[in-house]
């Protein structure tokens, strides 16, 4: 399978993620999954220029205030804060050893500014303190919802957080190749492989079972390292779910830039059909 820039996957270059590659001889005995998962996917300080362009495009002034639903690591949250000091970030994710790795190797090393910092053990879908300039689910962690009931609520729940003039910020990944049963491997600086494997998809319910393993040098693998269940969600679905939640306007950002350029990502009302493509819905109250 030809690799496109496009595709879930490759979407998220690691090039600016050299501060947290896993050491160089890493194999399956030595590695921290989170490591892995942070230098393969994560891209937050592109996360971060997006959202904060995004923000001052539709509301033009600068955003203080973000919440990272399904945070993890909370490496965006980290990013958030250290970009300007006046900048404040919440946290929110289920799972307390996730959040307490997230707190020693992104947050306590980001020393005063940490103090900027909140992680919140709890639902997405339960109310956090305080309003938002801007909330975001990303890495597509809110497909979690499955149904159509679920995913409004969600949607109404980040309304209600949202600040009057808050933007929500969510991505979503789809074409052709989407749907079907492909192994996916891409080597990451830090010596490892990383393997995008879209396992199961279901026509009927739109039921999909990705997993993400890792390679190793020495020849050892962690198999299954991640698991996601989701529903893969279409953009129409999406947007019309999020008008429904109460937000007064969304867009579908697109990568307009030519083949192997930089990602370029611009409000579009169309797009050509694609094999494999990943989008952000902006979504202003
Ligand atoms: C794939 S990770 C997302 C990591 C990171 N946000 C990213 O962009 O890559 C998904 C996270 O969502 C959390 N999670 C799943 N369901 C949740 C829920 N209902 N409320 C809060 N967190 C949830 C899991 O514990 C997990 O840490």
């Amino acid at each position: 399978m030809a690799a496109s820039k496009k595709k879930p996957s490759t979407k998220k270059p690691s090039t600016k993620a050299s501060s947290r590659k896993p050491p160089s001889r890493v194999t399956r005995k030595t590695a921290d999954k989170h490591l892995l998962y942070q230098a393969s996917v994560q891209a937050p300080e592109i996360e971060v220029d997006f959202m904060v362009s995004t923000y001052r495009a539709l509301r033009k002034k600068q955003p203080v205030s973000m919440r990272e639903d399904f945070c993890g690591t909370a490496l965006l949250c980290a990013t958030w804060v250290k970009s300007d000091p006046k900048r404040r970030a919440t946290g929110v994710d289920l799972d307390p050893s996730v959040l307490a790795w997230g707190t020693k190797h992104n947050i306590e090393p980001l020393g005063d500014a940490a103090a900027r910092v909140r992680l919140l053990e709890q639902n997405v879908l339960q109310k956090s303190p305080g309003k938002f300039d801007v909330i975001n689910a990303m890495n597509f962690s809110y497909w979690i919802f499955r149904t159509r009931k679920d995913m409004l609520s969600y949607f109404k729940a980040v309304f209600g957080a949202l600040n009057s003039d808050g933007v929500f910020v969510c991505d979503a990944y789809g074409g052709w190749e989407a749907q079907e049963p492909m192994l996916e491997p891409r080597r990451v600086a830090g010596g490892f492989t990383y393997v995008w494997d879209q396992d199961k998809f279901c026509p009927v319910t739109h039921e999909i079972v990705n997993h993400i393993h890792f390679e190793f040098k020495d020849g050892t693998k962690w198999n299954k390292a991640f698991t996601y269940e989701w529903r893969f969600w279409t953009l129409p679905e999406l947007r019309e779910l999020l008008e429904e939640a109460g937000f007064s306007k969304v867009e579908v950002h697109w990568d307009v830039a030519p083949e192997n350029d930089e990602e370029d990502y611009r409000a579009v009302k169309r797009a050509e059909n694609q094999a494999g493509w990943l989008a952000y819905l902006v979504a202003a109250k």
